[in-house]
């Protein structure tokens, strides 16, 4: 039993795609949740400067006291997962292997698409994380820049990103893949319109379930589970603009997205 909150944190609202998912699954967990919208997109970003933000914000998390941390975005998890592992003193999960490994359990034909930043598809990691699942798996990748930006702005359907998508996803179409990991925590946003674009035939792979699968067993496994007849605790923070997290927070998240805090980011380390 443990009543410490779990941390999670993305470039920005992405993660909260992750934590909507935690929080139907463990509803008696607390969370506490930080966007780095000052210094998000990440994907574009180099994948050693979004590694030491990872590490910032992992140890600011820690900071906090919390009990498991999620990386609830594919591109840090992709540039430091195993880093902030190592720094932490807490377990840290990150968002890449279990979409991997759904990934792998749904495919017929082992041909296997994953969508996602520049940063994560150019890690390679999901690859990686495939290949160590089923080694003869075919996997076909595809950065898609512009989503996270479509996503951010809100414009989550209609006739210009629904374009996009079809730009994207047609290589992947010829490949006769029949399995589509969403590779950045934005992506569930978007779900309908990529289920349309890439149709009925693909099952598409979004992380957000599968993490949230993989943290109750890990919370489980750890008798970490919260065993506290007070309800749970939301706590948002961000590192930029506060009315832009909490319209985007509550479009996406929902009304428990209240009061986002601002924290205040210094060189190599964060405080509130
Ligand atoms: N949500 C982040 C991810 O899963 C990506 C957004 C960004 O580029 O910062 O990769």
């Amino acid at each position: 039993m443990n009543e410490a909150p779990i941390g999670m944190f993305d470039s920005g609202i992405g993660g909260l795609t992750v934590m909507k998912a935690v929080m139907r699954r463990l509803p008696n967990e607390s969370i506490c949740y930080f966007g780095d919208n000052a210094r998000g997109p990440y994907g574009p970003r180099d994948i050693k400067e979004i590694r030491r933000f990872a590490l910032e914000i992992a140890a600011f998390l820690e900071n906090l006291g919390v009990k498991l941390i999620v990386i609830a975005c594919n591109s840090a998890t992709s540039a430091g997962l195993l880093e902030v592992q190592r720094s932490c003193g807490v377990p840290v999960l990150g968002v890449v292997e279990p979409g991997a490994r759904g990934a792998v359990q749904a495919t017929h034909n082992r041909r296997i698409g994953v969508i996602g930043t520049v940063a994560t598809i150019h890690s390679r990691a999901y690859l990686k994380a495939i290949h160590a699942l089923d080694a003869g798996a075919k996997v076909h990748s595809r950065a898609c820049p512009s989503l996270v930006g479509f996503v951010e702005r809100g414009e989550v359907e209609g006739p210009r990103i629904e374009e996009e998508v079809s730009l994207y996803l047609s290589p992947l179409g010829k490949r006769e893949v029949d399995t589509l990991v969403l590779g950045c925590t934005h992506y569930p946003l978007i779900t309908e319109v990529i289920g349309k674009v890439a149709g009925e035939d693909v099952s598409l792979i979004s992380s957000d379930w599968e993490v949230a699968r993989e943290v109750e067993e890990n919370l489980v496994r750890r008798g970490y589970l919260r065993d506290s007849t007070r309800p749970p605790s939301y706590r948002f923070m961000c590192s930029g603009d506060i009315g832009q997290a909490i319209a985007l927070g509550r479009m996406f998240l929902g009304p428990e997205v209240e009061k986002v805090e601002k924290v205040e980011l210094i060189e190599g380390w964060t405080r509130s």
